[in-house]
């Protein structure tokens, strides 16, 4: 028994500011006026996020939507931005990034977690993570936007990257969005097709508003399309503006349709997976780490974290996929690739994310 609901809890966010300056001051620890905050509710802290676990809904065969009330920390957060979220697994914190598909003003928010094969984390959350559990989020990163201004709207989503692009186009028809939209979503499976019902009810609701399913793993019904993302599906659709999520290949395989040929809108991409790593051995270069006094061997065809680790260092990081940005480090010297994209960051000062960035030559992080 709490002594104030999760509810009276929120309210008294405004009512912490004093404590903020204390600790802003360095009068009072954080950790020690959060233990005590944690006696009127166990989700009341003075800037960490927590959030009730509110509903469960599952939305396809292998994917759960999880309803969340946060606890008055999450401030500025948008559908389409992905959170860390984190759980206890046998004694070890471990968390994942999800996509919100939902993050309403009142501290309510959406996340989806899909079934993973062998995933312990994501499959304990479908399985245990009870209504009425707290769980733990980092602050919403992420940079896909709605494209407001566009004259028609293409979303190309495949399995699980439907959460970020549903979360935007939620939001985007409930604001009047007027434009054309298409939404193509790929599955394996028709029982995959995540939020199939509400979808065809947005589309039933705004005129301007169509999905379509294409199906790789079964033969397609009548209205469906086949097999995997190419060209021709894409045919006699205007495309001003295209945002598409999905796992690596399946967003380099748009990325590549879109730079073919001069377009005129714009692009947004985000990719769940990362890149496959290189195969070949790569370059021997040299790794300086400027803030560990360290200069070690290095690899030209792997990516900086993986080295960075692989020599004893703990970069900070989030999702190791070049999304969430937790493991950007400034580049002192020479220069890197970007796995994803192939681009290249040279010179002192740039920002880069060591997750997808793989050295050119001999490079110094401020790491
Ligand atoms: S760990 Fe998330 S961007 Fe690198």
């Amino acid at each position: 028994m709490y002594l104030v609901p999760l509810s009276l809890a929120r309210r008294l966010g405004p009512a912490l500011k004093p404590l903020r300056a204390l600790v802003a001051g360095g009068w009072l620890q954080e950790a020690d006026t959060d233990c005590l905050l944690r006696l009127v509710h166990p989700a009341l802290r003075l800037k960490r996020v927590f959030a009730r676990v509110e509903s469960r809904v599952w939305v396809a065969d292998d994917m759960l939507a999880l309803g969340l009330r946060t606890n008055g920390n999450a401030h500025g957060w948008r559908p389409g931005q992905h959170v860390r979220l984190y759980r206890e697994l046998d004694g070890v914190r471990h968390g994942r990034s999800y996509s919100l598909t939902k993050a309403e003003p009142d501290g309510r928010i959406e996340l989806a977690v899909r079934r993973q094969p062998g995933g312990r984390f994501s499959n304990g959350l479908l399985e245990r993570l009870e209504v009425g559990s707290l769980v733990e989020l980092d602050p919403a990163q992420g940079e896909l936007t709605w494209p407001h201004e566009a004259g028609s709207v293409l979303l190309l989503a495949a399995g699980s990257g439907i959460t970020p692009l549903l979360g935007l186009l939620r939001h985007a028809l409930a604001q009047g969005f007027a434009a054309p939209v298409t939404l193509l979503h790929y599955v394996r499976q028709r029982r995959q097709r995540a939020f199939g019902e509400e979808l065809q009810g947005l589309m039933a609701r705004y005129p301007n508003f169509q999905v379509r399913w294409a199906i790789s793993g079964e033969a397609p019904a009548a209205g469906e399309l086949a097999g995997r993302f190419q060209a021709a599906h894409l045919a006699g659709r205007p495309v001003h503006s295209l945002l598409a999520c999905g796992p690596h290949g399946f967003v380099a395989s748009v990325d590549d349709w879109w730079r073919a040929e001069p377009r005129a809108g714009g692009l947004q991409v985000e990719a769940f997976t990362p890149p496959a790593p290189s195969v070949g051995g790569g370059e021997q270069v040299r790794l300086r780490f400027a803030r560990s006094h360290r200069e070690l061997p290095g690899n030209s065809a792997v990516n900086l974290l993986e080295q960075a680790e692989a020599h004893g260092l703990r970069p900070p990081h989030g999702c190791r996929q070049g999304i969430c940005t937790a493991c950007t480090c400034q580049l002192l010297a020479g220069g890197v690739r970007d796995l994803r994209t192939g681009g290249l960051t040279h010179g002192p000062g740039l920002p880069i994310r060591l997750c997808v960035s793989a050295p050119l030559g001999d490079v110094e992080l401020d790491l």
